[in-house]
């Protein structure tokens, strides 16, 4: 068997042009007919539409159009204050838009507030990461299963069904620290975790 991997065409990224604001791509590879041989058919998780945002007089985001390609680690760039995180509040449902529709993998989310945004599937980690210093790396992640149950009327009454569920959401942490090259770390306090691996740990709770 061969070992060598064949890449996979990533598609291009969209970048932001420095004026703070981020015009139609030219390209944005909707495949209308049947993808070409080797050529991947654009699927894009988020797509947003004529998304703006002022304060006061000035406009801090004018998005025409933009396409998250899906599967691909995009980046929004530009220089500092041209609506980067305004952007990302608004998407994310921290912030209302003056105008504006986008939605993440087919479901609309414009109006929608951020803690049903992350029950959708569109979970948002911040700039400054934030963990729980003195819990474990694996206990930081238990901290973040997305279906928790708690101690309802049933568990408090068969605690082998609470266990169950901790079991499950155990092994659930496990196998996103491995994904996230963290497993060796998963007893380690999270403040013992550089820059780089907190980042990791929040998007590995986050998945
Ligand atoms: N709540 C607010 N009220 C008024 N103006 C705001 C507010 N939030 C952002 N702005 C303004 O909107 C513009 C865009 O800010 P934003 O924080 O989105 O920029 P950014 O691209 O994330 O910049 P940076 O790279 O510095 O993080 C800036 O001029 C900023 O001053
Ligand atoms: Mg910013």
């Amino acid at each position: 068997m061969s070992n060598e991997l064949t890449p996979e065409p990533v598609p291009e990224p969209v970048a932001a042009p420095p004026t703070g604001s981020i015009r139609r791509p030219k390209a944005t590879g909707l495949a209308k007919g049947p993808a070409k041989p080797g050529v991947a058919k654009v699927d894009p998780i988020l797509i947003a539409d004529a998304v703006q945002r002022r304060f006061g007089g000035l406009m801090a985001v004018d998005v025409d159009h933009v396409e998250i390609p899906r599967g691909a680690i995009t980046a929004l760039i530009g220089p500092n204050g041209a609506g980067k995180t305004t952007l990302f509040n608004l998407l994310c449902g921290f912030d209302k838009p003056n105008t504006g529709t986008w939605s993440f993998d087919g479901k609309n989310l414009a109006g929608i507030p951020s803690f049903k945004v992350a029950r959708m599937g569109q979970v948002r980690t911040f700039q400054l990461t934030k963990s729980l210093s003195l819990l474990t790396v694996l206990e930081n992640m238990k901290l973040g299963a997305p279906h928790q149950r708690g101690e309802g009327f049933w568990s408090s009454l068969f605690p082998f069904l609470w266990r169950k569920q901790d079991n499950e959401i155990e092994d659930k942490a496990r196998e996103l620290l491995a994904r996230f090259k963290l497993d060796a770390k998963e007893n380690d306090f999270a403040a013992s975790l550089s820059g780089g691996q907190r980042k990791l740990l929040e998007m590995a709770r986050a998945s």
